[in-house]
């Protein structure tokens, strides 16, 4: 059975810092030695509203950048998209205020051991993890390819020094207003085969994953996936983000995902579940 990450650290850290970048905020916290084992995928899980807050469910934030050394010590930063009501007290945050963290929490991206030539998914602020991966996937040698997709321009989140991490950028968005007009899944193909990628790397909602998924099966290639479940505890107590999974041993289980992922092997998990438990499922 799967168990938290062992090496989380729960503590009240500090805003360093707080920007709108288009449609997000770009947070920075001193974290101390909660940065240390905090790979790409890795999330955290901030207590929201304050300590008379009736918001009592932690929110899940995917980790952008992490950094164990620098002026602050760790630091943690996350983009944030102002959305709920937790997530609007988050970015309401001022320099100096502090939140109480939980971190580093769940999976994180499988890293070859090989150069390989890696192709990069991101829908929305789902480019937040991908950009740390991209960096380590350099540092191994990797071509690295991204695709960034949004509904329109200001929900790309594409920060220049991120850019510099990969080969090559190419941005889509369903209204036009930047890149080219339509999906991520409308470039895939023509990128794997240009760039003849041998991995898939995912981070966005749901669909999208789905989507991503069916093309790189179709390719025959290795997709990994953030998948973005709603999350209660953060922590694998509560149950609320299963999801249909095959496990190890073929047999299809209702796994956590923010325990056993967030990221997963994209082949695994039932797609077309309908959010309900398919029939045969471990336990069902
Ligand atoms: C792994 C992961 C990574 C994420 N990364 C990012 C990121 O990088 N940037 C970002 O902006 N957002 C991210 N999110 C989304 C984020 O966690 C919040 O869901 C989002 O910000 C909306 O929260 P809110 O408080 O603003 O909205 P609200 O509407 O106030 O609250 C939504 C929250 O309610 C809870 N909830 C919703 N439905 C249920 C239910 N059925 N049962 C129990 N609890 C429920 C969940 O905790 C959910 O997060 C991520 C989510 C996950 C799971
Ligand atoms: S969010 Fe509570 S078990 Fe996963």
């Amino acid at each position: 059975m799967s168990k938290i990450n062992r090496k989380a650290i729960q503590a009240d850290v500090e805003v360093l810092s707080n920007k709108k970048v288009g449609a997000y905020h770009h947070m920075v916290f001193a974290v101390g030695d909660m940065a240390l084992h905090a790979r790409p995928g890795n999330f955290v899980a901030i207590s929201v509203g304050g300590n008379n807050s009736s918001m009592i469910l932690r929110r899940a934030f995917a980790i952008y950048r992490s950094s164990d050394r620098g002026q602050y010590g760790g630091t943690i930063e996350l983009v944030v998209a102002p959305h709920g009501q937790g997530s609007k007290w988050l970015t309401g945050l001022q320099i100096h205020d502090q939140v109480n963290m939980v971190a580093p929490l769940g999976t994180s991206f499988g890293i070859p051991t090989e150069p390989v030539n890696a192709l990069l998914i991101g829908g929305g602020y789902g480019s937040a993890p991908l950009f740390g991966l991209a960096e380590v996937l350099k540092e191994r040698g990797c071509r690295v390819d991204m695709i960034l997709g949004a509904s329109t321009a200001g929900k790309i989140y594409a920060p220049l020094e991120g850019k510099r991490s990969v080969n090559s950028l190419t941005v889509t968005t369903e209204d036009g207003a930047t890149g080219v007009k339509g999906r991520v899944t409308d470039v895939m193909s023509e990128l794997i085969d240009k760039h003849n990628a041998e991995i898939v790397y995912s981070c966005g909602p749901m669909a999208m994953l789905s989507a991503v998924n069916e093309i790189a099966r179709t390719h025959n290639l290795v997709h990994q996936c953030a998948v973005e479940e709603s999350m209660a505890c953060g922590i694998g107590v509560c149950m609320t983000c299963v999801l249909p999974v095959k496990d190890n041993d073929g047999v299809v289980k209702m796994l956590r995902s923010c325990i056993d992922g967030p990221v997963m092997d994209g082949e695994r998990v039932i797609w077309n579940s309908s959010r309900k438990i398919p029939e045969g499922t471990w336990g069902s």
